[in-house]
């Protein structure tokens, strides 16, 4: 059987990882700045990552969600006790898009509505709701397209202010677009979103995925404004590799039986995973590493002529560039060995893993300042 032939493939197969670094087949060495794709967190292979899952795989691997599972339980206590949102309550599944799909499900569960308002170059996967809620229609099949989804623009108040009334069930937003291209959400606006849903009883859901786990320097993105979201999805950081998603709710949203449900959410393999992520976090100080680290690399970044926009927040920056320098991340990779990631049309990504250090950020800095003069 072939593979179904969905990504274009870079000519390299990684076959080893240690922190930021990854060893290749034919054993050539590469900086990953990209974590793939926001994923890792902790760094690759973190040995307390590794020791966590094969202790657990030593005990149990896998029950259905009918038995008591205090892993879950611990995991949920330790979850919300980092992120600042203890008496919230932790709904576990496997990826991002599950749980945005889940998030928007549970908003028209509790608000009875059905329509949506997502942001112009959003990205919140693949699923049906979450799907439709993506600001591509390339990647919305008609099978998708029959939600009731209204795309505002990102950050503007006034469209905010009078698109969203009581017909509304959720509003979708990223703490930063992602795969859009790298954009902050103003705190003014993140504020006027969290008062607006409240006023006309819509939710609120913050899509954490790419943007959450420490990223951003806190462990929320939208934790740098005062907004209060109802519902907080998350996946990529949460276990360094290990598929898992998880959607954080409002202790005011009642659950009833089978309301929601998964067959591998919140396994043992990936509540292990997931507590070895957040005490490594905790016990390694990433967040402050992620900000003070993203601080420098951007501030080093805008230094360079050729690089017309720097965006972002802790270790997720985004910086454009003007058409001929198109090859730029080809040549890192290539010639540098450099991982990086890209959104389109000239805007190159970097998602490292949180423990990155500054002689790292470094190794990009040199080889932009060789490359960014190459072509004038
Ligand atoms: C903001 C955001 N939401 C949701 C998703 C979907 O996550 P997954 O690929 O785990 O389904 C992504 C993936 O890139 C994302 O960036």
């Amino acid at each position: 059987m072939k593979l179904f032939d969905v990504y274009p493939l870079f000519p390299i197969e990684p076959v080893k990882a240690a922190g930021s670094w990854l060893w290749s087949r034919d054993g050539k060495k590469y900086l990953d700045l990209y974590g793939g794709h926001a994923v890792i967190s902790i760094g690759h292979n973190h040995p307390h990552f590794v020791q966590r899952l094969k202790n657990q795989l030593d005990k149990i691997s896998f029950y259905s969600n009918s038995v008591k599972n205090s892993l879950q339980e611990e995991f949920a206590e330790k979850l919300g006790k980092l992120s600042g949102y203890p008496d919230y309550e932790l709904f576990l599944c496997n990826s991002g898009a599950e749980a945005n799909e889940n998030a928007l499900k549970l908003a028209s569960f509790v608000t009875g509505r059905k329509k949506v308002i997502a942001f112009k170059k959003s990205f919140h996967g693949r699923t049906s709701g979450a799907v439709a809620a993506t600001d591509n229609p390339k990647i919305v099949a008609p099978f998708n397209a029959n939600h009731e989804i209204e795309f505002l623009p990102f950050n503007d108040l006034n469209a905010t202010n009078e698109k969203i009334n009581n017909s509304v069930a959720a509003v979708i937003i990223e703490g930063i677009q992602g795969v859009g291209g790298i954009h902050v959400a103003s705190n003014s606006f993140l504020e006027l979103l969290s008062k607006k849903c409240k006023e006309v009883g819509a939710l609120l859901i913050l899509d954490e995925v790419q943007s959450g786990y420490g990223r951003s320097g806190k462990f929320f993105a939208h934790q740098y404004s005062n907004a209060k979201p109802d519902l907080i999805s998350v996946a990529k950081g949460m276990g360094n590799g290990f598929p898992i998603g998880g959607v954080l709710i409002n202790p005011t949203i009642k659950p009833w039986s089978g309301m929601l449900g998964t067959t591998f959410g919140g396994n043992y393999l990936s509540c292990a995973a997931g507590l070895s992520v957040l005490e490594v976090i905790e016990s390694e100080n990433l967040m402050v590493n992620a900000l003070a680290v993203g601080n420098y690399w951007m501030d080093e970044l805008k230094k360079l002529e050729a690089i017309k926009e720097v965006r972002g927040l802790g270790l997720m920056i985004g910086f454009d560039l003007p058409e001929e320098f198109s090859s730029l991340r080809k040549d890192l990779l290539f010639n540098n060995h450099i991982f990086t990631g890209e959104a389109k049309p000239n805007t190159v990504r970097l998602l490292p893993s949180l423990a990155l250090k500054k002689s790292e950020a470094d190794i990009l800095l040199e080889a932009l300042s060789i490359h960014l003069k190459a072509v004038v």
